[in-house]
């Protein structure tokens, strides 16, 4: 099912609304759907499940319900059952592992498109291409034969050191969901299914295997769960994964609260909760607090917890058959949603092709971010340039591989060196120079990357002759980029960074640079906040990009050269500084056994935003090669009731000399609460083209259960009756207009 841009379908309003309403709660029904999901219904298939399962023995409805090869569980050939077969993500489908052990299989057919990671894809405010992404690299997943992608990964972002910042979406909860759902329902529409993970509250690698977050409900119903629910409700996911750490005392793969009565009861979940991987810790417990499949790191894969110890466990009686069955019902049901049984017209996809890396190259050209363009250094003017300096390791390093967990095996992954040759003319001679090397300190035997739990120690010292390469480079050249930041190495999976600092002595290297010729651009290329408050006084334009994918490079240098006019939005807040952001405000970073969340529903700019400290770049921020101008902002009616939509709209002008694309962003505040609030949260946006000179009438839809907060006494959503300001602007704080409305 493709785009839908109307109200609800039939098939989404099967949300729980049983529960009991007060004046003021709202029932918690979907109003508007982009993107409608097939539709998943068990009562199809139940009675061939249930045969089936009536014909399988204990061992073989257990052998379903454990990996039996590092990306695989059992199948049963007899009755035409086959493997589940998994592939890794999310930034493509990774390269085909060996069954028993980390090691790559070794296959030459196993070459993937590289999209860009999910912080470029959350920076493009454009859930169109949310749902291309999806859509995309789900072709792949099944060109390789797979039935489920280990993607999206949509934990929010509680702290700018987390090593997979760069991997995840948003520290917005609205942003969040509206980013996954159109992914979901993409990878999902063509018979696959999306394994939406960490669920949930993982929002940390350090002691992310053993640390137990203690987070309030409110918090944790606003913030943390907003977009899982989503993931169930609004696109139907089939799969979610269970994270590693604790919530409230229990390990989240055997935690009853998160998968039973949360996942399961309240939200109506019928598909699968998989284990991260080595994440299960008990047998009984596991399967009865909810989860479905254990996945675990080599070690005989009948060791595993929902393995040998189960079959036993069935045996003595401390587990019903009739709980197993439970399980095993469940993941049959998914491999007939995606017809890996009785899979007519299942289908067959398409990997690594031009058109994927079209797609690839979509996502990323509107996911860079315009951070700061002094005089209209950008884009580039060519008019009498005979040389261009590119200085940065940044410039050659490839992040398709790299640091630890999955990354793609891709033939494709265009540097931004590259990226600049491709779109330069020959005329234009670039003088490439490294500058800084990377450069991480050994363990004590010479050979690997040192890493810590607090990531990789790299050396700071510059390399002299590397320095002064540079700066003859920059010296002779008409213009000058640097091209800076950190790379997949750096920001990985398993560490968090110790600090905002940049690694490899760049924060000196391009000072000096920098003091050579004051013109230069700097781009950073990174996947998570940086301290770069001194480099951004310092130089006049600031570009930032991401883990771009595929065409990464060619993107960036079609944005420098003002082919494509930026229109990426930065998807959480750069602060100045770490001590600004919440969770190091609350001093409750890393924590240790137990983590709290002290600052509760203020993360990212809602704790900015309402303590009134300014980030160094605001939630929502990204320049344009043009300016706009918004105007006429008003509402279809002034008083609304909570199940009414709210219709804002207002005029966008693009008053300057080049097309280009803006994200409206809404706001809403409501002041004289009777509950704590953030001063502001994004409750709608939506990025639209305006050519130069011209103007468009912008609609945003929303419904007023948007503004609803969790009453935690009543365990309901509430739409609080009285005034709420509404705000259209370009970025948390740039509002551009606000009006009152009233809610009965
Ligand atoms: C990660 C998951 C990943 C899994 C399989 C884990 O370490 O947390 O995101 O899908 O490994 O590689």
């Amino acid at each position: 099912m493709k785009k839908n841009a109307i109200i609800i379908s039939a098939t989404l309003l099967l949300i729980i609304s049983c529960k009991k309403e007060t004046k003021e709660s709202v029932s918690e029904v979907v109003v508007e759907t982009t993107y409608a999901p097939k539709e998943f219904d068990l009562s199809k298939f139940e009675s061939k499940i249930d045969s089936l399962i009536a014909l399988m023995t204990l061992e073989e409805k257990i052998g379903m319900l454990h990996g039996n090869s590092m990306f695989t569980t059992g199948g049963v050939e007899r009755l035409g059952i086959p493997e589940l077969k998994m592939a890794d993500g999310p930034l493509g489908v990774r390269e085909e592992i060996s069954r028993d052990n980390w090691a790559p299989a070794g296959w030459d057919n196993d070459f993937a498109t590289y999209y860009p990671a999910g912080g470029g894809l959350s920076a493009t405010w454009n859930t169109d291409l949310a749902y291309l992404f999806g859509n995309s690299v789900g072709q792949e997943t099944r060109a390789r034969g797979k039935d489920m992608l280990l993607s999206p990964a949509i934990n929010i972002i509680r702290t700018p050191l987390g090593g997979r910042t760069y991997e995840y979406f948003s520290e917005d909860p609205f942003l969040n969901k509206k980013t996954a759902v159109p992914f979901i329902v993409g990878l999902q529409d063509n018979d696959v299914m999306a394994c939406v993970k960490h669920f949930a509250v993982n929002n940390q690698e350090t002691n992310r295997g053993t640390v137990d977050v203690i987070a309030d409900e409110r918090t944790i119903r606003e913030i943390y769960l907003p977009a899982y629910k989503a993931a169930v409700t609004e696109a139907n996911a089939y799969s979610l994964m269970g994270a590693y750490n604790k919530f409230r005392g229990d390990y989240l793969c055997e935690n009853d609260y998160m998968l039973n009565k949360i996942l399961r009861d309240e939200w109506g979940f019928k598909g699968v909760v998989v284990s991260d991987w080595a994440a299960v810790h008990s047998t009984v417990k596991t399967l009865e607090n909810g989860l479905d499949i254990e996945m675990g790191t080599p070690k005989p894969f009948n060791e595993f917890f929902l393995a040998d110890k189960l079959i036993a466990a069935a045996k003595a009686g401390e587990i019903s058959e009739a709980e197993i069955n439970k399980h095993v019902k469940r993941i049959l049901t998914v491999l007939f949603q995606v017809k890996a049984i009785d899979g007519k017209d299942r289908v067959e996809g398409s990997i690594a092709t031009e058109a994927h890396y079209q797609d690839a190259y979509k996502i990323a050209s509107e996911s860079v971010v315009l951070l700061k363009n002094e005089n209209n250094a950008l884009p580039l003017k060519l008019e009498g340039i005979n040389s261009i300096a590119v200085i940065g390791n940044n410039a050659i390093k490839k992040n398709a591989l790299g640091g630890f967990g999955a990354g793609v095996k891709t033939k494709r992954e265009v540097t931004p060196l590259e990226g600049l040759k491709n779109r330069l003319p020959e005329s234009v001679t670039i003088n490439y120079a490294e500058g800084y090397l990377e450069r991480y300190t050994k363990n004590e035997n010479n050979k690997k990357t040192e890493v810590t739990l607090d990531g990789p120690v790299t050396v700071q010292e510059l390399d002299e002759a590397k320095l002064q390469e540079a700066i003859e480079a920059a010296k002779k050249s008409d213009i000058t980029i640097i091209f800076a930041g950190s790379n997949r190495d750096y920001e990985t999976e398993a560490s968090d960074r110790k600090d905002l600092s940049l690694p490899f002595g760049q924060k000196e290297f391009i000072e000096k640079i920098l003091a050579v010729n004051p013109n230069t651009i700097v781009v950073m290329i990174a996947g998570a906040p940086f301290d770069i408050e001194d480099i951004s006084k310092k130089s006049s334009a600031l570009v930032w990009s991401w883990f771009n994918g595929s065409e990464g490079g060619n993107a960036l240098a079609d944005v420098l050269l003002g082919n494509i006019n930026p229109s990426g939005k930065l998807p959480w807040t750069m602060p100045k500084k770490l001590s600004d952001s919440p969770a190091h405000a609350t001093n409750s970073f890393p924590g240790d056994e137990s983590v709290t969340y002290a600052e509760g529903i203020l993360v990212g700019y809602r704790w900015f935003d309402t303590k009134n400290i300014e980030p160094l770049y605001p939630f929502g921020y990204g320049l344009s090669y043009t300016n706009f101008e918004f105007s006429n902002l008003k509402t279809n009616n002034q008083v609304y009731h909570k199940d009414d939509i709210i219709e804002v709209s207002f005029n966008i002008k693009n008053i300057g000399k080049m097309d280009g694309k803006e994200v409206a962003q809404l706001y809403v505040s409501k002041p004289e609460s009777k509950i704590e609030r953030a001063i502001q949260e994004l409750k709608g946006f939506k990025k639209i083209l305006v050519k130069s000179g011209t103007s468009e009438y912008v609609t945003i839809q929303l419904p007023a259960k948007e503004l609803a907060y969790y009453n935690v006494d009543k365990k309901q959503w509430m739409v609080e009756p009285g005034t709420y300001k509404i705000k259209i602007g370009n970025s948390s704080r740039a509002i551009k207009g606000e009006f009152k409305i009233q809610i009965n």
